[in-house]
C-alpha cells in the first residue's frame, strides 16, 4: 500500500446526541473515498451506528475498537474492508463502553488511541472518528489523536450552550495533549430555512464563528435516515437524494477549504469520472 505522509486525522464530535454525528462521519468518508481518497472510518461510539451504516452488521464485526484500546490486538488486524472500495472500519461493538472504566487504569490514558493509530496511519489520506455523545475518555482520546475536530450542530435552540463545552474542552486537550488541535469547522445539520428559530440560530451561529461553518448546509431528509437500515450510506442509497447531493457539497467545500481540491483541473467531479 501506497505510504501516505500527510493523513489528516478528524474527531467527528459534539457531546450532545442525535446531533448528525454518525451520519455526517458516514457519508463523508463515503464522498472522500467517491473520489479515491483512502478512509478509515474509526467507529468509536460503543452504540455502533457508524459500523451498520457502512453495512457492517453486529454478526460481522470481528474485533473492535475496544479490542484494540485494552486487549492490545494490533489494529491492523481489526480493520475490515466495507462495500465501499477505498473506505475501511474500524468496528465499534458495545465492549467499548467498557474501555472508558478500563481506559483509567492505563499510564497516559488521555494518548492510548494515538499511540495505536501510529502504526497504520500513514495507510490513509482521512481517519475520520465518529465520537459517541459525551466528553469522556473515548473522546478525550479521539481527540488527543486528531489534528481537527468537525462539530455537526443541529440549528435548535440550545446548540451554542452545547459548544461551549466542547470548544473549552478542545482547549484543554490542547494545553495538556495535542497543541496543534483545532476546530476545522462548523456544520450545519438537519436544517430547516422555513423555520424561524433554525434560521435565527443559523445566523448566531454564523455571527459567532463566522469562517468556521461551511455554507453548505445539510437538510433534513428522510433518505439520510432511512440508508441505515439498509446498511448503506445515504450516498449509495439514493446519491441523488437531496441529503446526498448536500453531504457531496459539503464534501467538496471541505477539501477545497483544505486546498486537496481546487475548483478547475482538480475538481471533485473529474476526480470521481478517473476512478470510474
Ligand atoms: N439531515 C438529516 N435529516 C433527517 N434525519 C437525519 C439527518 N441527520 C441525521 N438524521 C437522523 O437523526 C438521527 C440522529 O442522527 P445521527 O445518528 O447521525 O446523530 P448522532 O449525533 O450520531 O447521534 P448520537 O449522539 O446518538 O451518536 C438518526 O436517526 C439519523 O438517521
Ligand atoms: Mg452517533
Amino acid at each position: 500500500m501506497q505510504k501516505n505522509l500527510n493523513t489528516r486525522v478528524f474527531s467527528i464530535a459534539n457531546q450532545k446526541g442525535g446531533v448528525g454525528k454518525t451520519t455526517t462521519a458516514v457519508n463523508l468518508a463515503t464522498a472522500f473515498a467517491a473520489i479515491g481518497l483512502k478512509v478509515l472510518l474509526l467507529d468509536l461510539d460503543p452504540q455502533g451506528n457508524a459500523s451498520t451504516g457502512v453495512g457492517v452488521s453486529n454478526k460481522k464485526r470481528i474485533f473492535s475498537g475496544y479490542d484494540v484500546l485494552i486487549n492490545d490486538v494490533e489494529i491492523s488486524s481489526a480493520i475490515q474492508k466495507t462495500i465501499i472500495p477505498k473506505l475501511d472500519l474500524l468496528p465499534s461493538k458495545i465492549d467499548l463502553a467498557g474501555a472508558e472504566i478500563e481506559l483509567q487504569k492505563c499510564n497516559i490514558k488521555e494518548s492510548v488511541l494515538k499511540h495505536k493509530l501510529l502504526n497504520i496511519k500513514d495507510n490513509y489520506d482521512f481517519i475520520l472518528i465518529d465520537c459517541a455523545p459525551s466528553l469522556g475518555l473515548l473522546t478525550i482520546n479521539a481527540l488527543t489523536a486528531s489534528d481537527a475536530i468537525l462539530i455537526p450542530l443541529q440549528c435548535e435552540f440550545f446548540a451554542l450552550e452545547g459548544l461551549v463545552h466542547l470548544t473549552n474542552t478542545c482547549s484543554l486537550i490542547k494545553k495538556a495533549f495535542n497543541p496543534t488541535l483545532h476546530i476545522e469547522g462548523i456544520i450545519l445539520t438537519m436544517a430547516d430555512r422555513r423555520n424561524k428559530l433554525c434560521s435565527q440560530v443559523e445566523l448566531d451561529v454564523r455571527d459567532t464563528f463566522k469562517d468556521l461553518v461551511y455554507e453548505n448546509t445539510i437538510p433534513r431528509n428522510v433518505k439520510l435516515s432511512e440508508a441505515p437500515s439498509h446498511g448503506k450510506p445515504a450516498l449509495i442509497y439514493d446519491s441523488k437524494c437531496l441529503g446526498s447531493m448536500s453531504y457531496i457539497l459539503l464534501a467538496k467545500e471541505i477539501l477545497t477549504k483544505m486546498k486537496i481540491l481546487n475548483d478547475n483541473e482538480n475538481s471533485y467531479e473529474k476526480r470521481q469520472e478517473s476512478i470510474r
